[in-house]
Order: C-alpha cells, then structure tokens, then sequence
C-alpha cells in the first residue's frame, strides 16, 4: 500500500459553541460524517444552550461531547476559565488528530488553546478576518488574531482575508482561500425549503438583528429608538428574533415592545431565519454571518457597527456600514426604501463570500495533508478568482465610519 494513503480515519474534533459556529461547521461535520477518511468528534461547549441546541437537529450534526458551561450572564473571564478546563479535558480524553475551530468566539479561542497546549494542530475556518481595531469587535478581534497565532490551517474566506495573514507573517503554505462554509450551509438549508417567513404584511419588510458586546446599554436602546422610528413611517414591517442575552434584551424590549408593524420574536431555528432573509426587502444588523448571508440573497445590508471584518461586502456595493448613531441608522434606512435605483444597486451588487463548496475545498486539503490517496479525495484546490469570489486589495484594511 502506498504511504499517501490513510489507513485509519482522521480523527477530527470540530469545537462549536455558538449559533453561528454550529451553522458554520455543520457542513464541515456533515461532510466528514459520509467520508471514510474522517472520524469526526463533535463537541459542543454550551457557550450558548438555546440557540446552540435549536441548530443542531436541522443541521444534522452528531454531538459526540457535550460540555455545560454556560451561566446566566457569563463573564468573558470566567467563561475563558471553564472552556479552557474543559476543553483540555476533551482533548486528553479524545486524542484526535486535529482540533478544527471556526471564527472568533471564546469557544473557538479555548478549543485552539487548548488543543495547542497538547501539542494537537489547529485547523482555523474563516481564518484572516480583521477590523484592525484591536477592541472592536469586542472581544473578537483578539480572539481571531491569538488563534491565527496558533494554527496550522488557515482557511480564509476571501483573498483579502488571506493577505492579512500572510502580512502577518503566516507561511504561504499554510493559509488556504476556499470561501466562507456559512455560504454552503445557507444553499443547503434553502434548498430543503422546510422553513418559514415570520413576515406577515405586505408593508417592506425589514429584518433587524442586534447582539454585540460594544453595541450594549444606552448605545443599544438608542438604536432601539431608532428603530421605532423606521417603524412610524407606518410602511413597514420590522421583525427582529431577539438574541437571548440578557443585556440585548434589557436594552430592546422597552424600545421595540407594543408597536404594530414591530414584531419581536425568540431566536428563529436556521430554517426560518433563511426563509425570514429570503423574504425581507432590508436587512438591519450588526451581525458576521448575516452580513455573509444577506448578499447571497440580494438582500441589501445596512451594518449597524463603526468597523467591520467583513469589508468584501461593503466594497461591492450589497452592504453599507453606518454605524451606531440613530440618526444615521435612519436615514440610511430611509434611503434605501425610498430610492429605488439606490435600492437596485445594492440588492444587485454580488457575493463575495463564496460560491457554495468551501466545506469541500476544506475537507479535502485536511485529507490530503494527513496523507489521503488524491483519488480519495473529493474536490482539492483553492478558490479561483473564478467571478465568485471576487480578489480584493492585498494586505490589511478596515472600514471605519469614524
Ligand atoms: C458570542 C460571541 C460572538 C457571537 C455571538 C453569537 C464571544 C466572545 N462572542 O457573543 O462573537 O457573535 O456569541 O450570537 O464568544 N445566552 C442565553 N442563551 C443562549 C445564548 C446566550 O441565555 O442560548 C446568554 C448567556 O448566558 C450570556 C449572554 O446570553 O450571558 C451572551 O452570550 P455570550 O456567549 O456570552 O455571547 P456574546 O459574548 O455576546
Ligand atoms: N440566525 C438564526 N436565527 C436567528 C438569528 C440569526 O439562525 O434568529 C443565524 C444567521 O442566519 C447567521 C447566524 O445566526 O447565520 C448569525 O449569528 P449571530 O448574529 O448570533 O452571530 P455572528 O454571526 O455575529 O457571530
């Protein structure tokens, strides 16, 4: 038998602890899960415990460890602390042959953490995002930067993400461009069609999500005013899944409650928010992946933050970033529904996170990198600047309102 081939399946431990990094590694497990080369050791931290668990189903993921930590409240330190432990733990007892982690949370820090201090090697999905300002997002940006640290697999969503890496001094050979996996998961749960849009009118429909840590207090309920405000106009629908965090809800509901064209509801399951997205005419947010999500489907973007990682967007025309002043959210708002051309031209603009098949491009150079046959080996190689992902300018940037 020749040395290329594997013998046993790679042992491969993907970490998930949020919503978006259950929605974003469910492909990568789904996939491991049906290749022979793969034995793939799911671990859910319970960073989140509702809206992690509502994912899982939907997304066919096979739990195969279930941590706890999750408490009311959760400091950044404490919850540092727990995973860590815990993690380490899960690591010891599972030996697996790499520790795959995605993004920028505190599970996806403490997954890569604490595979290094037991000398397993990294893999980092959607690898290389940055705003360049170390505290915003909070704590995000350090999150992704340690890992990047620690990896030995980069996989970059896009080119620019693959500049910052290697102008951070990451070998060539070790960063890959495959697209962002939120882009194959969002095709495949569309294409099930099992879920439903939450509108209810014929008004425009507009879907808002907030959650961010630097967004919260008095910054966030005056976004929340704003909001109301959009409402007034009385031609619109605004509906909004509320994250389940505590201080999210402290600062909306007071804001957002008894309107009639406001509809807030619990975290919607993946199917319904996709269809939700389908069927929305704007999209308010402050989230990663729905700024990912909503060019795909020709939803125009307004980014309710001052910095973003996700600048591709942005400079293709399908997202704006107007940052957290309420007059500003506004008038963006009021904008794109009231001028249609301007409207055209952003839901027109393109994706550029992918083309759908970034899990194969991923799984595939693991594969071949533990020593896989080349015919065993689905679909290898790097994204092309084939139209669907589009080369930005190398080297690191960011996108500042200040
Ligand atoms: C975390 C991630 C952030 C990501 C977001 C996705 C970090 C540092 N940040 O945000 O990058 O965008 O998740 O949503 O990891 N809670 C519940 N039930 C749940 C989920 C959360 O009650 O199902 C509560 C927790 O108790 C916690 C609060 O919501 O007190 C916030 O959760 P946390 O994981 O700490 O979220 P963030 O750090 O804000
Ligand atoms: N999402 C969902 N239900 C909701 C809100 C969001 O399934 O009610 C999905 C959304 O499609 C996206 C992901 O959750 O893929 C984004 O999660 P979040 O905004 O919490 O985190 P971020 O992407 O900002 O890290």
């Amino acid at each position: 038998m020749s040395p290329n081939v594997i013998t046993t399946p790679v042992r491969a431990m993907l970490v998930l602890g949020t919503r978006p990094e259950a929605i974003k590694l469910a492909p990568v497990a789904r996939a491991m899960a049906a290749s022979p080369l793969f034995d793939p050791v799911v671990v859910t931290t319970g960073q989140h415990r509702e809206m992690l668990h509502q994912m899982l189903d939907l997304l066919q993921v096979e739990v195969r460890v279930e941590l706890d930590v999750m408490r009311e409240r959760q400091e950044l330190s404490t919850l540092t602390a727990r995973l860590v432990d815990g993690l380490g733990e899960v690591v010891r007892q599972e030996r697996p042959d790499v520790v795959v982690v995605q993004g920028d949370t505190t599970s996806a820090l403490t997954g890569a953490l604490a595979a290094f201090y037991e000398h397993i090697p990294v893999a980092h999905v959607e690898a290389g995002l940055r705003t360049g300002v170390l505290d915003n997002p909070f704590p995000e940006e350090l999150n992704r930067r340690l890992i990047g640290r620690m990896a030995r697999w980069h996989f970059a969503p896009t080119p620019r993400a693959a500049g910052h890496l290697t102008a951070e001094g990451v070998p060539d050979a070790e960063v890959f461009v495959t697209g962002n996996t939120v882009i194959d998961n969002l095709l495949w749960v569309l294409d099930q069609d099992a879920g439903t849009d939450l509108f209810r009118t014929d008004l425009r429909r507009v879907l808002v999500t907030l959650h961010r840590r630097e967004n919260q207090g008095e910054k966030m309920r005056a976004m929340g005013r704003a909001l109301r405000q959009l409402a007034d106009r009385g031609d619109v629908e605004l509906v909004l899944p509320l994250h389940k965090s505590p201080a999210v809800r402290e600062a909306l509901l007071p804001e957002l409650s008894e309107h009639p064209h406001i509809r807030v509801v619990e975290p919607l399951g993946y199917a319904d928010f996709s269809a939700t997205l389908a069927g929305c005419d704007l999209v308010l947010t402050d989230s990663g992946g729905i700024q990912e999500e909503a060019p795909s489907l020709g939803k125009p973007a307004l980014v309710l933050r001052t910095t973003t990682e996700r600048p591709e967007a942005v400079e293709a025309g399908a997202a704006r970033l107007v940052g957290t002043e309420p007059q500003a959210i506004l008038d963006a708002a009021v904008r794109l529904l009231d001028d249609e051309a301007e409207y055209e031209r952003m839901a027109t603009a393109g994706n550029p996170f992918g083309d759908g098949h970034a899990t194969d491009r991923i799984v595939a150079q693991l594969a071949e990198d533990f020593g896989a046959d080349a015919d065993a080996v689905p679909v290898a190689g790097r994204c092309s600047a084939d139209g669907v992902i589009v080369p930005q300018p190398d080297g690191p940037g960011s996108y500042s309102t200040a």
